[in-house]
């Protein structure tokens, strides 16, 4: 029975454990499955575990009854859940050598749009879930004598950024709680990573996996435009979750008591910026990249033209009249003749 016990534990040795929470799809799946391939033993914490371990085996090749390959449920909202996750996790893999707090929602709104409820839901995933399911895990880990917390934290969450005040609070009090948390493990031969995360192109960038508290008819509305159409510029950007694995990777072989890496080119940038420029200075350089007008530009109702628009009443003032003529003519033109798709359409009906 002893013998039998110490041969578990050197299975384990081997194969060091590793919860990831969110692991159905985006940043998790494929954490979920770079870990598997390096030799991890890895227990995805994920709402609906008989969509996500299909799709889990799927991407890792792991066979129905490998065991290095589980799913358990866990929704971070419900404590209820986290207890019985946390059970089911150590009755399954003893300490996990290490525990990742992927997952995540996102929300479009400015403060004055976004619901309450919105908010509580922000931290109960980003924060109290994640807290709570640590608190469940940390005796065992604390036994165990060494292991890993990471967070994945969030480039937005670094400076409270415009138009995501839920989703920037909450990211940004992760990363408070997880520096609290590393001073207070460190002498018990733990750390914690926190990963600023850069843009990744999975679901919580698209409009159907964002809840969109935006009000395009209200006093916000010309904010709303232009930060839209930058955002989604930026999004074009965006890089694939295969390469995020990197940084989880280096993030799990840290030592050290605590660590908080960049994971992505623009997160480097935010990083760096943020260590050089004061605060007011940050507050100036969102405002201009995402175009947001000087103070007090929208007293009164006032509308004030974007950078765009401001260059086009600038090209019709400096253009010759004949040329202008000759310009709008063709556009009048153009916009007159019925287009190609039209006439098909008109041929359907
Ligand atoms: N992608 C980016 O550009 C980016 C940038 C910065 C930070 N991040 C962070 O990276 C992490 C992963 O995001 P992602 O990009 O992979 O987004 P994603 O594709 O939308 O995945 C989010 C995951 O979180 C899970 N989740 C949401 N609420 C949960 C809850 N209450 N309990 C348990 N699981 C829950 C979802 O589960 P279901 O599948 O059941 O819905 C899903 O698996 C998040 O923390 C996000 O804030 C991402």
């Amino acid at each position: 029975m002893t013998e039998h016990r110490a041969g578990d534990e050197r299975l384990r040795e081997e194969h060091r454990a590793v919860v990831i929470t969110g692991a159905a799809r985006g940043l998790g799946l494929a954490s979920a499955a770079r870990l598997y391939r390096e030799g991890w033993r890895v227990v995805a914490a994920v709402r609906t575990p008989d969509r996500a371990l299909p799709l889990l085996r799927a991407a890792t090749g792991a066979s129905d009854d490998d065991d290095r390959l589980t799913c358990v449920a866990l929704d971070l909202t419900d404590t209820a859940s986290i207890s019985a996750a946390a059970k089911v996790i150590e009755e399954r893999v003893g300490a996990p050598y290490a525990l990742v707090h992927n997952a995540g929602i996102s929300a479009a709104g400015m403060v004055e749009e976004t619901d309450i409820e919105l908010w509580q839901r922000m931290f109960a995933t980003h924060v109290t879930g994640p807290v709570e399911l640590t608190k469940a895990l940390l005796p065992s880990m604390r036994a165990a004598g060494q292991g890993r917390i990471v967070l994945v934290g969030s480039s937005a969450g670094v400076r409270g950024q415009p138009g995501t005040a839920p989703y920037s609070a909450s990211k940004g009090a992760m990363e408070r709680w997880g520096e609290s948390l590393a001073a207070e493990i460190a002498p018990f031969g733990l750390g914690v990573t926190i990963l600023i995360t850069g843009t990744y192109d999975t679901d919580i960038i698209t409009d159907a996996g964002t809840t969109d508290d935006r009000d395009f008819g209200g006093p916000y509305a010309r904010l709303h435009q232009t930060m839209n159409s930058r955002g989604r510029f930026a999004i074009k950007f965006a890089r694939s979750p295969e390469q995020f694995t990197d940084g989880l990777v280096k993030a799990l072989a840290d030592s050290a008591a605590f660590r908080r890496h960049a994971v992505g080119p623009d997160a480097s940038m935010l990083l760096v910026s943020s260590r050089l420029l004061p605060a007011a200075g940050m507050h100036h350089m969102s405002r201009l990249v995402l175009g947001i007008p000087r103070q007090g530009a929208m007293r009164d109702g006032a509308w004030p033209l974007t950078t765009v628009q401001r260059a086009m009443v600038l090209a019709v003032r400096v253009t010759p009249k004949p040329v202008m003529k000759l310009l709008t003519d063709r556009a009048a033109r153009k916009a007159a003749a019925p287009t190609t798709t039209e006439q098909e359409s008109g041929s359907n009906v």
